[in-house]
Formats: C-alpha cells, structure tokens, sequence
C-alpha cells in the first residue's frame, strides 16, 4: 500500500481510453496528470466536464472527475514539462487515424518527440494505444532513444495492449485480463507494477510483436465475424427466416460463438484493425485477401440495407428521391455517444446520395451534422421512412403507435437492431436485418 501511495503516472492522450485509465488510476490513490495537445479538451476536463458516457458504482464519469480533481489526486495539462516534475511514469494513450487506408502515426511520433525532451533515468513509459505491429520497437524505442538514454537500462519500455469496450471501461480496467511485452525484463516487470495498479486481472507476458500483433487480430476476428453474420443475415431474409433466432440458435452449440449483424461495423478500434495489419502483410508479402475482403462486406452493409429500403419502396411504386428519412442512433453502437467511423453516417450519406431528405437523432453523441435534428419528433414527423440503427436510453421508452402516427401515411420501418417491437408490424411495412 505504502508503494502504491507513491505511484505518480502521466497518461498521454485524454480521449475515450486516457480520461477514464487516469481516473481509474487516481481513484486508487495514484497522483496522475492527464497530458493533451487540445487546450480546450484540457480546460473542460479540469472544470469538471466530460462527454463520455462512462460509469462506475453509479457514478458517472463527470462525477468522478469532480471527485479526483476536489481530491488533488488528477489534473490535466498541455504541458509535458509540468507533468515530468512530479511524475516518472508514463502511458501513451494517442490513436493512430486511418486516412484513406493509411495508418497516420503522427500523433504517437509528436507524443514521442515531446516525451523525450522530458524523460528522464529511471522513468517508466508504456504504450497502450492499438499499433501497426512493430510500433514499439521500430518507432518508438529509437525516438525515446534520442534523448540520449537506453531503453531497458536507464530507462524502462513496454507496450500493453487495451482492450476495454467504451461504456465499460471502468469495470473493464479492472476486470479485463492484459497482455504485456518488455523491450527486456527488467521493463516487463515495471510496467507489470504499474499496470496491477488498477488492474485485478491476469497478465500475460509476452514479446512486444506478439502483444502488438495480437491486439490486432483480437480486433479483426470481431470483424471478420461480423462479415460472416452480415452473409448469413442476407441467406436467412431470403429463406423468410428471422437472423437474430437463427444465430441464437446456432450459438446454443458450445463451441459456436456468432455476433449478430447490424448497420456495419464502427468506432475506431474494429474498422481500423485491419489497416495496421495491412502495412506488415505487404512488407512480408503475406497474403491476408480473406480478411481483406471482410472488411469491404462490412463497408458496404450501409448501402445494402439503404438498398433495402429502396427496394420496398419501389415495390409501393414510391421513390426514395424526395422521400423523408428519420434515422434513429449516429453513434457507432448502442448506448455510446462516439460516432468516429460510424456507419450511421455511411447510411444517412447514401440516403442523401440517392435523394433522400434526411432527419437523423442521436441524443447522445454531441456533434453537429447538417441533417442532425434535436428531438425524435423533429425526426419522425411527417418522415415516410425510419431507420432504426443504434440504440439510446431514450430510444427503449418509445412509444411506437405515438411514432407511427407521426409518420407520413404507408411508412415503412427499418430495424437494424431488432428493438421495435414486431405488434407494430401489424399497422406498417417493418423491415427487419
Ligand atoms: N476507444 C476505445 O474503445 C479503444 C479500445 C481499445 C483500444 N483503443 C486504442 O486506444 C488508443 C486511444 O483511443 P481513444 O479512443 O482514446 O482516442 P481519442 O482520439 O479519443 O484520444 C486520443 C487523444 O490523444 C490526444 N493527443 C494527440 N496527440 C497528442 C500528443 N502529442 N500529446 C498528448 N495528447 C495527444 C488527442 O487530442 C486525443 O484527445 C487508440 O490507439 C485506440 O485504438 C481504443
């Protein structure tokens, strides 16, 4: 305990993963200081204000930032060199962006040249963020290096994949077995005091490339799953057959596990996978095509259930060109106000694309779009089409006759999510994936 008091960390990166691992780390009684490049991001984080829809012990995630920062325990900064006068640990938590399939690195090589000008002997650093297998080793050993200092010797290097789902992390930093290489032993066994900090879980050690390595594969396994459910979702609609019953009945067999398909497949970490994996493949000249072409399934599920919809309409002798669309859920999943790579937008692009008018509503997520409306009336009134994508708390108490009522008359229902009820397919046209 009298160690644990001591530990005093740095958390690079305050987005989805960083804000919750420093709090996580400060609500055990660690001294931790938030580093981000974004100024404002830093000042609303220091007021107390975050948009994150995490909790832990009913608590939310603004809550418990009021709590450490009240406590002394957190702050957040732009400034490394505030940060290096009373920390010697350090946990990268910067994304690498896929532009146009490409893996960006440029924020892990900024955090990289800031961290050297203020590492100093005996610091730990720990890269958390999903890399290009390679990263640590290749990318940033020699750049930490440049500060004139050996890794493993005066100082220490690690790379820890994270692998919590947002909305749980919390519960997940805890919770959520780890993986961990060192550049050498001695860098494996601090990162592993640092990380049994929060952590209650197993730690399996391991290489870096293979730690690095597996973190991607974790992620496209999701992916390739979820392309494979998309295929059977399309046999069974055309067998007349429900997909969701079908997959709850194949995953009765013990070793059969089928994710169920949805509007895609979004958020930063599953659509980008494959884009890390990609670079090494052409470097070793690896053939990986299957897991290539899953990914182009999943890219185009938007255009096939916008397709869906067209075909309905069609068959009514209507027209999407002109036709209102209310799109229920922008974020990437259900309950979650991240709509980075989401395919919700996808949908509402080619609805417009095709001529659609288009009022989407999501509670949650907190950007401003064109066709981005602020309540569920303004969506549905007077809206021939709904497309239901992704679920919000508000979502669960519609009132489904009330909704239907609003609507233009002959609408027609699309489910991604299987929530609205079937009873409302007595009075419309519901088309469920
Ligand atoms: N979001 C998830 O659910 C999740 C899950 C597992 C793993 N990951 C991985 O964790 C990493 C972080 O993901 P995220 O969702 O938190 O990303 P994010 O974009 O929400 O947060 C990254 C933050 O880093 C900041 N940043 C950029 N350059 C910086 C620099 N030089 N110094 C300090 N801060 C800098 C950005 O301003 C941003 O606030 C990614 O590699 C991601 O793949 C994310």
């Amino acid at each position: 305990m009298e160690t644990e008091k001591q530990l005093h960390v740095a958390v690079i990166g305050m987005g989805f993963i960083g804000l919750p691992l420093s709090l996580s780390y400060a609500m055990k009684g660690a001294h931790v200081i938030g580093i981000d490049v974004l100024p404002k991001l830093v000042e609303e984080i220091n007021e107390g204000k975050s948009h994150h829809l995490e909790y832990y012990q009913g608590k939310s995630i603004s809550e418990i930032l009021h709590d450490q920062l009240d406590a002394g325990r957190f702050k957040a900064t732009t400034d490394y060199q505030e940060a290096a006068k009373t920390v010697n640990t350090y946990i990268i938590t910067v994304g690498i962006p896929v532009v146009n399939g490409d893996p960006n690195l440029s924020y892990l090589i900024s955090a990289c040249e800031q961290l050297v000008s203020v590492l100093k002997k005996g610091d730990t650093v720990i890269l958390r963020s999903t890399v290009v297998p390679g990263t640590t080793e290749e990318i940033v050993l020699p750049l930490l290096e440049k500060s004139g200092m050996k890794a493993g010797e005066d100082f220490f290097l690690a790379y820890s994949s994270e692998r919590i789902a947002e909305g749980k992390a919390f519960e997940e930093f805890i919770s959520m077995p780890l993986a961990l290489g060192g550049i050498n032993e001695a860098s494996a066994s601090k990162a592993k005091e640092v990380l049994s900090f929060v952590t209650e879980a197993e730690i399996t050690v391991s290489e870096i490339k293979v730690v690095e390595t597996a973190k991607v594969i974790e992620n496209i396994q999701r992916d390739v799953n979820i392309a494979m459910v998309q295929q059977f979702a399309r046999f069974s609609e055309r067998m007349g057959m429900d997909t969701f019953e079908l997959i709850k009945v194949a995953n009765t067999h013990k070793r059969v596990n089928l994710l169920v398909p949805g509007p895609g497949v979004g958020g930063y970490c599953l659509p980008n996978a494959l884009y890390y994996l990609l670079p090494k493949a052409r470097e070793l000249d690896v053939n990986i095509d299957m897991l290539e072409l899953a990914r182009k399934i999943n890219d185009t599920v938007p255009s096939v259930l916008v397709d869906m919809v067209e075909e309905q309409l069609k068959s009514q002798n209507r027209s999407l060109m002109g036709s209102q669309v209310a799109v229920l859920g922008l974020a990437m999943k259900d309950f979650s106000n991240d709509d980075r790579i989401s395919p919700a937008h996808h949908v509402v692009e080619v609805l417009l694309e095709r001529g659609a008018k288009v009022k989407a509503y999501d509670p949650a997520v907190p950007g401003q779009y064109p066709y981005k409306v602020e309540s569920l009336d303004a969506a549905v009134t007077g809206s021939d089409v709904l497309i239901y994508l992704n679920a919000q708390e508000e979502f669960l108490d519609i009132e489904w006759d009330q909704v239907v009522s609003q609507m233009a008359s002959s609408p027609i229902l699309l489910d991604a999510k299987h929530r609205i009820p079937s009873q409302v397919a007595n009075q419309v046209k519901l088309i469920r994936i």
